[in-house]
């Protein structure tokens, strides 16, 4: 039999890959993976029990104790959904995961979400390391400029206190270390398609990646 078809959207931080990857998953039906969630969760979990480096930190992602509840995450019994996403779990995601064993003990983590009728991915790695065999793959760009604004007004609309300037001194560290580190750095697949959405709106980046879609899978329209 052979295996359920993925979209892989990958890009640097607050490139809207998460908002867009979600969308083409409910137009379509499939299964929808946020692998950045893993990254914040490993984060979370060794800053709640003061691990910094180390065999300890490679256990904490392979013993990770996470459920996903349809837009709920709880980690043991607890509901981190909102606090993973604070600007300070996602620096910390971005430097556990430069660590090789940490990435390798996420990986088949990562591959057991696909599953018919399809899978659509979002993260760093998800085009080039995670499923290299995607049937699409799209890499999602936009301005520093646009980014930072996007992120500063995600954090605001979830009441997250946030500041422009260091949320911008943040993401531009953040794409540093992840396009920098040497495994799994923030590349685009050389099969995937560069897609800026720094001037596009949403539904027109879903739309673009739901004609890509069509065309590939033989024309059919979700
Ligand atoms: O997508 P995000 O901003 O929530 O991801 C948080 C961090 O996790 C990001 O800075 C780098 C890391 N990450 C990764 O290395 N590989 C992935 N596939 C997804 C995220």
């Amino acid at each position: 039999m052979s295996e359920a078809p993925v979209i892989a959207v990958d890009g640097p931080s607050a490139s809207g890959k998460g908002t867009i990857a979600r969308r083409v998953a409910d137009e379509l039906d499939f299964h929808y993976l946020e692998s950045g969630a893993l990254y914040r969760l490993v984060a979370l979990d060794s800053l709640q029990r003061g691990i910094v480096s180390g065999e300890s930190l490679v256990q904490c992602a392979r013993q990770l104790p996470v459920s996903f509840h349809n837009e709920r995450i709880l980690l043991r019994d607890q509901d981190v959904s909102d606090a993973i996403r604070s600007e300070a779990c996602g620096v910390r995601a971005s430097e556990v995961a430069r660590v090789p064993e940490v990435r390798k003990a996420l990986l088949q983590r990562q591959r057991a979400f696909r599953m018919p009728p399809g899978l659509v991915a979002d993260g760093r790695d998800m085009g080039t390391v995670v499923f290299p065999d995607a049937a699409l793959k799209v890499f999602l760009t936009a301005s520093p400029e646009v980014r930072a604004e996007r992120r500063y007004k995600q954090l605001k609309d979830k009441g997250i206190d946030a500041n422009l300037r260091a949320l911008s001194r943040d993401l531009q560290d953040r794409d540093a270390r992840d396009a920098n580190r040497p495994v799994a750095p923030l590349v685009p697949a050389p099969d995937s398609q560069v897609l800026d959405s720094s001037a596009l709106s949403i539904d027109e980046v879903v739309e673009r990646i739901l004609a890509w879609w069509r065309e590939r899978s033989g024309g059919a329209r979700p």
